[in-house]
């Protein structure tokens, strides 16, 4: 073989592959890996990788998996496109994520004509639409590997294909078919962390893609959870970030079934770990037994994000929300009255189709009484193959916009409102990183989740100190640790 030829991958004997998760894909990462050490000493340097999220914290943490993957297989994380093995977790739930990715594979395809060894690979939701999977076939065929949300966990199986057969490999399943444990993971902190309790959604709100692309919800065995929990504070994680479409529902179909409450109760016994987020909760089946379990813990952050999406009860029911204004004011003011210190944060979509002034009104009029902390604003973005995208009153771009700013300028009111509130206390705040501002500052995080800099050194990176909040500059707080 002459020094410049791509490396062949080992040749895989059928009968040796296993046929159970994970050993399949620990055989597939020998294989590369094996594969990995004469590229090495082919091209005379390491071998990059780089994966690039868009969307939400469930894909935040499937490229956690998927990092974890191609390091086992010997890649090495680069900070730019410019790779051996790139990576796009993709996110479809708004049109603008769509077309950013195309406008980037583009880009990616330029990069390939200069380096022969460079593999693009697609993941995520919008590979599970049928239309973006033809035009990828169709307009983009130099991407070498496309699979969906449903098997991330082949990576390593699918990469092997594609270099044995030097043919583009798509592998597209259209249902969950298990809960793949124990693959490797790559942590992006090393103190704080996310993990899946649950996958998929059932809820169908009408203007939603998620419930196409992600599937029916499957719960994972809490024991699986509070393993990975454990395993996790050992190595250093003392905040976990319990993930799932909709929380409040976990459990429900498991074996034995088991509520949320309980697990949280559960995971609030392992000792080293010392906060608990989690998100996201539906508002309507959100417990008596959760708030209940959020007041008596020591752990599980003061902070509830309870998306609202709309504010008025005639555009909730279109949207299939199953709540009212009144069940989400009343909801709110059981969890303040259980935990007075409690803070709200929140989803909003302006320009559902139908939304009128007064239906607009309604969601102002919600944000005001809450209260909220901050939240993440939308506009409608009409997704086909859901129920909402052959309403009819689709509304025009320019009322949208003026109705978004006027939402802007609510929400940001109410959060400075809340943040002044916590002026001059002294509260718990887990240090994140060196400030990139300010030389001899440290930034952390509340258990409200906002941002404090006070001075402090890298000493001080994944520990809680007591701050003093000295300063409110609207959003963040300058302190002084104890
Ligand atoms: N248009 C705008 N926002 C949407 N979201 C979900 N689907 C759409 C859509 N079609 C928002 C919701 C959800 C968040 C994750 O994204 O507010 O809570
Ligand atoms: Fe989408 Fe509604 Fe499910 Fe959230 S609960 S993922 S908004 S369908």
């Amino acid at each position: 073989m002459k020094r410049t030829e791509i490396t062949p991958v080992p040749v895989l004997y059928q009968e040796e592959v296993p046929m159970t998760e994970p050993d399949r894909q620990a055989y597939f990462i020998t294989l590369l890996a094996d594969w990995m050490k004469h590229e090495i000493e082919r091209l005379q340097r390491p071998m990059t990788y780089h994966v690039q999220t868009f969307g939400c914290q469930m894909n935040a943490k499937d490229s956690e998996k998927l990092a974890g993957i191609l390091e086992a297989i010997g890649y090495v994380e680069a900070d730019t496109e410019e790779a051996d093995f790139v990576l796009y977790n993709t996110c479809t739930v708004r049109e603008n994520a769509n077309s950013r990715v195309y406008g980037r594979i583009g880009y990616l395809g330029k990069l390939k004509q200069k380096n022969t060894n460079m593999r693009i690979a697609m993941c995520g939701c919008m590979m599970q639409e049928t239309h973006v999977i033809d035009k990828l076939k169709k307009s983009y065929r130099f991407v070498d590997v496309v699979f969906g949300t449903h098997n991330i966990y082949m990576l390593a199986e699918l990469l092997y294909q594609n270099i044995s057969t030097r043919k583009s490999v798509f592998d597209i399943k259209e249902k969950a078919e298990k809960i793949v444990e124990d693959l490797p993971s790559s942590l992006k902190y090393s103190f704080k962390a996310g993990v899946n309790i649950m996958y998929g959604c059932n809820n169908f709100c009408s203007y939603c893609i998620v419930p196409y692309v992600r599937g029916r919800e499957r719960s994972r065995a809490p024991k699986d959870i509070i393993n990975e929990i454990t395993e996790l504070t050992e190595h250093g994680v003392v905040e976990i970030m319990l993930l799932g479409q909709n929380v409040n529902s976990y459990g429900k179909t498991l074996e034995e079934p088991i509520s949320f409450a309980k697990l949280l109760q559960m995971i609030e016994k392992i000792e080293k770990l010392k906060r608990i987020r989690f998100m996201t909760p539906h508002p309507k089946d959100l417990s008596d037994e959760l708030i209940d379990t959020i007041k008596n813990s020591a752990k599980i952050c003061k902070q509830l994000h309870l998306p609202l999406q709309s504010g008025s009860t005639r555009i909730l029911e279109k949207m299939n929300r199953k709540y009212t204004k009144e069940d989400y004011l009343t909801l709110v003011e059981k969890a303040k009255a259980a935990i007075p210190e409690i803070s709200f944060t929140t989803d909003i979509i302006v320009g559902f189709p139908g939304e009128t002034e007064e239906d607009f009104n309604d969601t102002i009029d919600v944000i005001e009484k809450v209260g909220f902390a901050s939240a993440y604003t939308f506009q409608y973005s009409k997704r086909t193959g859901t129920a909402a995208a052959t309403m009819s009153g689709q509304i025009s771009p320019a009322v949208v916009e003026q109705r978004f700013s006027r939402l802007l300028s609510v929400v940001q009111n109410t959060a400075e409102q809340q943040a002044k509130k916590s002026l001059g206390k002294t509260q718990e705040v887990l240090v994140e990183e060196l400030n990139i501002q300010t030389s001899g500052y440290v930034t952390g995080r509340l258990s409200n989740n906002l941002l404090v800099h006070f001075p402090g050194g890298k000493e001080d990176i994944g520990h809680i100190k007591m701050v003093t909040l000295k300063e409110c500059k609207g959003f963040y707080y300058m302190g002084e640790a104890e």
